[in-house]
């Protein structure tokens, strides 16, 4: 079993702590917030620091900013608006009731940021500094744990800011990024209250899962899921593939599954309607057939469209959720887009888990070393 330092162990009264957060919502072409659960999700262990007398300093990030864009000026200052973590300080001045919030950009030693109340901050997005996702391999979103000399500097540079680490951002802790693991190397560290729910209750299901088990996959971070779905033959019984990632990736999918020695699942990838814009019927219905068989069912990600209408019932994703509840099996849910759009129809609070993480949630359920949690275990 995984053995974290417990945040409630800390002494964080006149401390100034770190607290890495998921902030990756889902934002509306207006750059409102669509979906706060996350953000929620958070308060608990906010608070508990708060109310210890510490004073907080919040990091996370928010989408991909494209850092291609980064010697046109003007270009970059698009990706910044877009993926500006604004909206979320503007949400934190609200939850903590401050009149007239003046959201003035700060200069936090070098870190941009707001002031939300005398001790609680938070700083701009992350990733918007290239050190936060930079490590020795080509891709930033590698999953090595080791970072290089720019990831060092900005890990640093965060580090300078506080006196201890909290890490409650389960859904960022399959990437071995600065704020992830290169800070939580440098200071005293804790698991976030909710971080060690989710890894125990994960924990839980990837020893002792009922079966037959059902792994539903859909979504459109190809790059991210491509590998996982790979990594599930060996977790479920039944992996099964709908929505963008089905639809570009089909051929793939059939000969990684095939390759996979000691596979246990049997693989069923959907096609999309005639429009593109969601699985087919004939699929949905295939799927909520397996569905009916199993007594575990694990989903990340939406099967095709989901800002249909509400009372949509023809909405495959609908259909599938309904498909889950009504079985009765142990179900768990996970990532921004499924949770939200769950959130929206009302059928997310009849889900036995959610995870606020999608692709770290099934990474975890493959078996695999999370870099983010590796830097928190405590090492007996
Ligand atoms: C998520 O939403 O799954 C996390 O924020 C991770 O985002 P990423 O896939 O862009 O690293």
């Amino acid at each position: 079993m995984i053995k974290l330092p417990n945040l409630r162990n800390a002494d964080v009264k006149g401390k100034r702590v770190f607290l890495r957060l998921d902030l990756d919502v889902p934002l509306t072409q207006h750059l409102t917030i669509a979906d706060d659960t996350r953000l929620k999700d958070s308060l608990e262990t906010l608070n508990f620091l708060l109310e210890n007398g510490a004073t907080v300093i919040i990091g996370g990030h928010l989408g991909r900013p494209d850092h291609k864009f980064k010697s046109q000026k003007s270009k970059f200052k698009i990706e910044e608006n877009k993926f500006s973590l604004k909206p979320v300080a503007q949400w934190f001045g609200k939850e903590f009731k401050i009149e007239n919030l003046k959201l003035k950009i700060e200069n936090f030693e070098g870190l941009r940021g707001w002031r939300i109340t005398d001790s609680l901050f938070l700083l701009e997005n992350l990733r918007f500094d290239p050190g936060e996702e930079a490590n020795p391999s080509t891709s930033p979103l590698t999953m090595s744990s080791g970072l290089n000399d720019s990831g060092q500097v900005f890990a640093k540079k965060l580090a300078s800011l506080a006196d201890i680490y909290v890490n409650d951002a389960f859904a960022s802790s399959h990437r071995a990024h600065a704020s992830i693991v290169g800070t939580a190397k440098l200071l005293p560290h804790f698991a976030g209250l909710q971080l060690a729910r989710e890894i125990e209750t994960l924990s839980y299901l990837l020893e002792n899962p009922k079966r037959p088990l059902v792994v539903i996959i859909g979504g459109a971070k190809i790059e991210t899921k491509l590998p996982l779905v790979s990594k599930m033959h060996k977790f479920a019984d039944y992996v099964l593939v709908g929505g963008k990632i089905a639809e570009e990736t089909r051929v793939l999918l059939k000969v990684q599954h095939e390759k996979v020695e000691n596979r246990k699942s049997a693989l069923l990838v959907a096609d999309l309607n005639n429009e593109q814009t969601d699985v087919t019927p004939k699929d949905v219905e295939n799927f909520v057939q397996i569905v009916n068989l199993s007594q575990t069912v694990v989903w990340n990600g939406p099967i095709g469209v989901t800002e249909g209408k509400e009372g949509n019932y023809e909405i495959a994703s609908y259909k599938l959720a309904k498909g889950i509840i009504d079985v009765g099996a142990y179900s768990v849910v996970g990532g921004g887009d499924t949770i939200g759009y769950l959130k929206k129809v009302g059928l997310l609070n009849k889900f036995s888990f959610v995870s606020t993480g999608g692709g770290a949630m099934l990474e975890f359920l493959s078996g695999e070393n999370l870099p983010g949690i590796e830097a928190l275990i405590e090492k007996s």
